[in-house]
């Protein structure tokens, strides 16, 4: 088991006014995953960002921008996306009739490849694309917005993929995204994830809240280090 889980800050809970400085912050408190949310206002109601306001964020060095595309035949926007600095992207098994050809086109272009699977999708939506895979993300909200509470059956599911991974002896990082907090944050590790995404725990602090930078800073350090230690607990037994 993985003792070294990776928090993934995704910035649908960061201060949009100013993405480059918030994934700055993040970085400085030890985040090296940034996760960024890209949703199109079909495949889920809201709209966030695209390829070219994304292009305008910088990106420190070392930072791995994880980019969870939401958004319906995501082939056509791949190889936008890694031109504007996605290392990794998650595309829906949900939102493409082509979840190989997409896969492919993702490591083709030099990035990593992942599926990302709505709560009620059954993990049968991997079986043919294990080969292709590099990281599999598996929702524990419906996808749209930030600050949800974690979908309880999904712990299995989390289990049900380390298993299935582990009988066709694969090692790749489970991510889980959605609720993810002091409460939830172990038992989803225990159960098998290695990657965690997480807005609202970490984004404690509001764009307008009078806080120095400094504190600030230490909020966010503070929210990171307490998942890490949450989902480390009861592994170091
Ligand atoms: C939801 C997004 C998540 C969201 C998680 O559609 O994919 O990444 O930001 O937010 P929290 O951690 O607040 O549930
Ligand atoms: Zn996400």
């Amino acid at each position: 088991m993985n003792l070294s889980p990776v928090i993934a800050p995704s910035i649908l809970s960061a201060d949009f006014g100013n993405v480059s400085r918030e994934i700055e912050r993040i970085h400085q408190a030890g985040a090296t995953w940034i996760h960024l949310d890209v949703m199109d206002g079909n495949f889920v109601p809201n709209i966030t960002f695209g390829a070219v306001a994304m292009e305008s964020f910088s990106k420190p060095e070392g930072c791995v921008f994880d980019t969870h595309l939401m958004v319906v035949n995501p082939e056509k926007h791949i190889p936008a996306f890694i031109k504007a600095g996605a290392d990794v992207i998650s595309i829906h098994a949900e939102a493409t009739e082509h979840l190989q050809y997409g896969l492919k086109m993702i490591r083709d272009h030099g990035a990593k490849a992942s599926v990302a699977l709505n709560p009620a999708t059954p993990l049968e939506a991997l079986d043919w694309v294990y080969p292709d895979l590099d990281m599999v993300l598996l929702m524990s909200v419906n996808p749209g917005w930030g600050g949800q509470s974690f979908i309880a059956p999904v712990f299995d599911k989390i289990s049900s993929l380390r298993q299935r991974l582990q009988d066709r002896g694969i090692d790749i990082p489970i991510q889980v995204d959605g609720g993810i907090n002091l409460k939830t944050i172990a038992r989803a590790s225990l159960a098998g994830t290695t990657h965690f995404v997480a807005g609202s725990a970490v984004f404690t602090v509001k764009a307008g809240d009078a806080l120095d930078e400094k504190d600030r800073l230490e909020t966010y350090r503070k929210n990171i280090n307490g998942l890490i230690e949450e989902a480390t607990r009861d592994q170091l037994v």
